[in-house]
């Protein structure tokens, strides 16, 4: 039973390509309220969800992002031809994904302090509360059969995500994330070993590396 949820955590897998099968809405209310079950620094829950499913609202934002991405390519000095490229790209992925979810913090809860250092400590607690909202959203999609990936767009341009969807004043979008049911199964990519990641300042006097796996 462990063993099962630790393959399970393992086996998510940033998928790119849906089915176009619609996610039933039963399904997505399953999984956004799983992803509310995150942790959160003083409990505030500043992660907010902007869900979208419709063509018509899914063209306003690509359009809008494609717009502003389209204004940052041209400073990059990229060719006509790659900024095309990358723009039918960009809507395209939008457009393919049955489930788009744009992942906001609302940090207008947040503790407010007197000392920046502080201050800014918690506007950094306010997104990593949200990032984990962010990642069991994605969990519960998987659990569900479904699969999902993170992107970072919105976070280039916020204010233009904002208008294009409505959003209130007080949402900071985050994230995109593109979730349906898979239509490709990529191989695992790489990870660093454990023994790069990590420190192991154990108490135990011992010179045999311990081995994690083992106790599965
Ligand atoms: C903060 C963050 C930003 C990411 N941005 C993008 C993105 O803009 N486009 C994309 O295709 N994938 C994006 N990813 C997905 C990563 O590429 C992916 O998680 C990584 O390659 C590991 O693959 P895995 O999720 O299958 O384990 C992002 C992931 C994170 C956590």
């Amino acid at each position: 039973m462990m063993a099962d949820l630790h393959d399970f955590l393992r086996s998510r897998r940033s998928i790119r390509r849906f089915r176009p099968d619609p996610v039933p809405v039963a399904v997505i209310r399953r999984i956004l309220k799983t992803a509310t079950y995150a942790p959160s620094a003083h409990n505030n829950q500043p992660w907010r969800f902007a869900v979208l499913t419709t063509t018509e609202t899914k063209n306003q934002l690509a359009e809008a992002m494609a717009a502003d991405f389209r204004r940052d390519l041209e400073k990059e000095g990229l060719p006509e031809a790659d900024i095309a490229a990358r723009l039918e790209r960009s809507r395209r992925r939008i457009h393919e994904a049955p489930l788009v979810v744009i992942l906001c913090m609302d940090a207008f809860g947040t503790n407010s302090y007197p000392d920046p250092k502080r201050q800014q400590a918690e506007m950094t607690m306010a997104v990593q509360s949200t990032s984990l909202a962010g990642l069991q959203l994605l969990l519960a999609a998987h659990a569900e059969g479904l699969s999902g990936v993170w992107t970072c767009g919105p976070l280039f341009t916020p204010e233009t995500v904002r208008a294009a969807l409505d959003l209130p004043a007080a949402w900071q979008p985050q994230a995109m994330l593109f979730i349906g049911y898979p239509a490709e199964s990529p191989s695992i990519p790489e990870h660093k070993p454990l023994e790069e990641v990590t420190l192991f300042l154990l108490s135990q006097v011992t010179s045999t590396p311990v081995n994690f796996e083992n106790s599965r």
